[in-house]
């Protein structure tokens, strides 16, 4: 791998350990105002300091994030259907190049709907994408896109996603975690991150997602709502942290998130 994008994707997958908590809030692209990310700037600045890089469209970049943070950047730059449209699966690259590194980012990140009647033409901007990032020594991040269909999270589907997305140069893959998924990262051989996917009912669930993954080769999560939508988002982020870079059990990581939502609730600084 090049140097540059070898240094970059080490900003984000920590290299001591192999895993990552990234944290995503790039929803509003195609869902608008999602609940409890009214506000990006109030959702994401508590959680930057707990988060080993921020998955986000750049008109969330440039309007709410400070550019003193360090934290990395992953740049979705892939778009232009909505929730309330015809598709989602009709994406296309919604950012140049150019206006990525001006931004600095240390990856992109683009959706790809396979088995859809818009396969090829996502397919094809993710060889697009890989060629520039191949240019300028910046990773490519591949989402493996549902849409609306959330019953097509089976290692079988998932497993040909992350493999093909890897097989045409993503640096990294985004999946969702499915029964056996082992055989979705033993079949793709770049890391994989996953999804929370929509809020689960408890915290604890979250945390016991996030460490099934890990125990079955995902180097970490690129997780949302299931941090943000929590009444105790960042409690929740620092408990995922602790499945994700200390191996915590997911009952050692609840424990840990309770210690810290009775801190706020006492009005401590965690
Ligand atoms: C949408 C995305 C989202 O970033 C992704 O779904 C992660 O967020 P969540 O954990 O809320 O599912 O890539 O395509």
């Amino acid at each position: 791998m090049d140097w540059g994008i070898q240094n970059r994707l080490n900003r984000i997958i920590d290299p001591t350990d192999g895993r990552t908590v990234m944290l995503a809030v790039d929803h509003g692209y195609f869902l608008g105002p999602t609940r409890k990310l009214e506000d990006p700037a109030a959702t994401i600045k508590p959680l930057l300091p707990s988060a080993d890089a921020l998955m986000l469209t750049r008109g969330i970049l440039r309007t709410s994030v400070d550019p003193a943070t360090a934290t990395p950047m992953v740049l979705r730059v892939s778009g232009g259907t909505s929730v309330v449209g015809p598709t989602l699966a009709d994406e296309c690259l919604t950012v140049s190049f150019e206006d990525a590194i001006r931004l600095n980012v240390a990856a992109v990140a683009l959706s790809i709907f396979v088995g859809t009647d818009h396969e090829r033409q996502t397919l094809q901007s993710l060889t697009e994408l890989v060629d520039e990032g191949e240019t300028y020594g910046i990773p490519v991040l591949a989402v493996t896109a549902v849409g609306k269909e959330l019953e097509k999270r089976d290692a079988r589907y998932l497993g040909l996603c992350c493999r093909i997305a890897a097989e045409l140069g993503a640096h990294f893959v985004k999946t969702y975690y499915c029964d056996d998924f082992e055989k979705v990262t033993s079949s793709c051989p770049v890391p994989v991150v996953i999804a929370g996917g929509p809020k689960l009912e408890t915290e604890m669930d979250a945390l016991q997602l996030a460490h099934d993954a890990i125990a079955q080769g995902a180097a970490g999560v690129d997780m949302g709502r299931n941090i943000w939508q929590s009444d105790y988002p960042v409690p929740m982020i620092r408990a995922v942290r602790e499945v994700v870079h200390n191996n915590a059990r997911p009952a050692e990581a609840h424990e840990l998130f309770l210690e810290l939502k009775a801190a706020v609730d006492s009005g401590k600084a965690i």
